[in-house]
């Protein structure tokens, strides 16, 4: 078997196109632009190409983007000051703290000072036990574009057998939360799970989120199987900086029913659920209906 490929650039770039329309009916309708801030404290340099893509895909969709460039050296008073007058103003109905933080820095603090209502990451305390408990919630925008090429794919995912390898609170448990909202059967495994490729030839679905390059072989897939690789991981192979995922494409491919690539697959889906949200956000704020086809 040959697996169908995918394509996440395709879909991502769909999606922006949607939030585009959405956003020029409710600058004509309603005088309003969305607002996304991004916040990037020190000089990271993955982190600034993350920051430039998102302000240049923001305006790109016509809305406002607001970025913050902070020093490395920032305070964590300065920035949360810097987050009260984000969640103060009426112009910015998102805001993004661009991770990792420089070490000096409390994370979670900094996460939970943002309004859950501006949330566009989805990684507020108030928004992740929204989201457990099955309300309206901000969802993390990887697994929310995993979710929307996964029901894309399948229709519907009801009584799907759903194996998500990794646990982080980025990916891997709103992604499972995500499928549970679905009327999948999940399972999260990873690591230190016992007989993980016995575990993972269960799954109709696959999500990889494990953080290891190519960790995922053929040996792991169900025959059909449908594999999300939300790994992105730079490797040196034969003298080249080579972008690899978490499955080992080659091999998964020749089992699976589908596939998401890297590059080219789960990657360019994140902005584009993060203007989703944006735009989420906004029309909550507003009082107006949300978009269909571009929330959980
Ligand atoms: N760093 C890498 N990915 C992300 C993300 O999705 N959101 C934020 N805030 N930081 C990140």
């Amino acid at each position: 078997m040959t697996a169908k490929i995918i394509d996440g650039k395709a879909f991502a770039a769909n999606i922006r196109g949607q939030v585009a329309t959405h956003v020029a009916r409710l600058k004509a309708d309603h005088g309003i632009t969305p607002g996304l801030a991004v916040v990037l404290v020190g000089e990271d340099p993955a982190s600034e190409v993350y920051v430039r893509s998102k302000g240049k895909q923001t305006a790109e969709a016509g809305m406002n983007s607001y970025e913050h460039k902070l020093d490395a050296n920032t305070s964590e008073a300065d920035l949360l000051t810097l987050i009260a007058k984000l969640n103060a103003d009426p112009a910015v109905h998102g805001i993004l703290v661009q991770l990792p933080l420089p070490g000096h820095l409390n994370s979670d603090l900094v996460i939970n000072a943002i309004d859950p209502a501006k949330d566009v990451d989805g990684f507020h305390i108030s928004n992740v036990g929204l989201l457990g408990t099955g309300q309206k919630s901000m969802v993390p925008c990887t697994p929310l574009g995993c979710l929307m090429m996964l029901r894309d794919h399948h229709g519907k995912l009801s009584g799907l057998n759903a194996v998500v390898v990794g646990r982080s609170n980025i990916v891997g448990k709103p992604m499972a939360q995500l499928l549970l909202g679905d009327s999948c059967t999940v399972t999260i495994a990873h690591s230190r799970t016992k007989d993980l490729p016995e575990v993972c030839r269960r799954a109709d679905i696959l999500v990889a989120a494990v953080g290891r390059p190519e960790m995922i072989t053929g040996e792991y897939v169900r025959p059909g199987a449908t594999v999300i690789d939300v790994g992105i991981n730079r490797i040196e192979r034969d003298g080249k900086t080579k972008l690899v995922g978490d499955a080992h494409f080659e091999s998964c491919a020749a089992v699976a029913g589908a596939i998401t690539p890297v590059p080219g697959g789960v990657g360019p889906m994140t902005i584009a659920c993060l203007l989703a949200n944006t735009l989420t956000a906004c029309c909550r704020a507003n009082g107006l209906p949300e978009p269909d086809g571009l929330t959980a």
